[in-house]
């Protein structure tokens, strides 16, 4: 790579990087600072909803930070009202009040504490194969993180894990102790596994009947990715908190906690808070997805292209495709990481996941026929 200056030397080693550097985007394309184009189906992990240099989101971008850059929740601001008003209008019925805030941990981190807030009880139920966020609550939830990377020396409240899908086992962990159950609907980091209807219907019948809150964790999976506004919608199974974060502004950090009125009015001032969630700027560009989701027919968009991926790429090395709408999982016969290499060799960029067998497609919601024509193709040169 030339003219490309070693992050390595002054930032943590946290990270394995990729071979090459962005430098630009369009539409669904990368290009690299070694002239490159890629086909960018990982999305900057699934935040680049609208791909890159969508003309509404930049123009909304632009617009705000030349009227105003920022203002904390201190003062009243029309645009992050009609945030407000229009998340909870994108998200299922009854959910109408918001809190934004920065990240997916961050939105996770607040609905938990409002779950514990409004019970009074002392433990979670999570899902085996779940990633809920880096922060110590959402860590704490996250399936695997307490054994290896968590490194905080206890958990902040008592957790119990379901196997996926396993009615049974969630019946019988579910008591008066419980103060919510936290389910990612499609487990994305764990390589878009989808979790059965069933399941997501027993998790709301179990928490009615035990006081418990159904928080649903729409961080990947929402924001029109599932091709419904959440996967609430799409299984008609409603929680009492649902966050999202990743797409929901395009590129701009933003999160969303999204729970109903009774929750909501349970709250005074000071019990929650952040400075820079619910920023203008953030506002605007969250705005501007969901106008585009709306005015572009996105939905239906994720819906045809999901459709066609999975009548398409089922060959070479992909053996069947899980997930819903534009987060799927390819399942790969051999490992995931090699396939992710040869893609990229093909000038294509895809992502690995939890599964060292599933490859992970979190594709630009515009994404068109053209570019699955591509990775089919791409694929079939790879061979079985
Ligand atoms: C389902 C889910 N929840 C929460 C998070 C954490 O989001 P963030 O990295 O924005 O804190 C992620 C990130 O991958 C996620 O996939």
């Amino acid at each position: 790579m030339s003219g490309q200056l070693d992050e390595s030397a002054w930032s943590l080693p946290v990270y394995g990087q990729l071979p090459f550097e962005p430098i630009r985007g369009d539409g669904a394309y990368l290009e690299t600072r070694d002239g490159q184009r890629l086909l960018d189906l990982y999305g900057g992990h699934a935040v680049a909803c609208l791909g890159y240099g969508h003309p509404g989101l930049s123009r909304a971008i632009r617009e705000q930070t030349d009227q105003l850059i920022f203002q904390s929740n201190i003062v009243p601001m029309s645009v992050r009202a009609e945030t407000c008003r229009m998340l909870a209008d994108f998200a299922p019925a009854g959910l109408d009040r918001v809190f934004l805030v920065n990240s997916g941990a961050e939105a996770n981190e607040n609905a938990l504490r409002l779950a514990f807030r409004s019970n009074g009880r002392s433990r979670v139920l999570a899902v085996e194969g779940a990633f809920h966020g880096r922060t110590g609550a959402a860590a704490a939830v996250t399936w695997g993180a307490a054994a290896s990377w968590y490194g905080y020396p206890r958990l902040p409240f008592d957790v119990s894990f379901v196997p996926r899908d396993d009615i049974a086992a969630l019946e019988a962990a579910m008591s008066d102790e419980v103060a919510a159950m936290i389910i990612e609907p499609v487990q994305g980091v764990a390589g878009a596994v989808d979790l059965s209807t069933e399941f997501l219907q027993a998790a709301r019948g179990a928490c009615d009947r035990s006081g418990a809150l159904l928080i649903f964790d729409e961080v990947q999976c929402g924001m029109g990715r599932s091709g419904h506004p959440f996967v609430a919608q799409a299984i008609n199974v409603s929680p009492d908190i649902l966050t999202t974060a990743k797409g929901l502004a395009g590129g701009i950090p933003a999160g969303a906690v999204i729970t109903n009125s009774p929750i909501a009015d349970g709250l005074k001032v000071g019990d929650l808070g952040t400075t820079f969630g619910g920023g203008p700027v953030a506002c605007a560009a969250i705005l501007a997805v969901i106008r585009a989701i709306r005015s572009e027919g996105l939905l239906e968009n994720v819906q045809t292209i999901s459709e066609l991926i999975r009548t398409t790429c089922v060959r070479g090395p992909v053996t069947r495709v899980q997930g819903r709408g534009l987060l799927l999982g390819l399942i790969t016969r051999q490992p995931a990481k090699a396939v992710r290499d040869a893609l990229l060799e093909q000038d294509i960029l895809t992502g690995t996941s939890g599964d060292p067998h599933v490859l992970r497609l979190l594709p630009p919601l515009t994404l068109k026929p053209i570019h699955v024509e591509s990775l089919a193709s791409a694929l079939g040169d790879i061979g079985g």
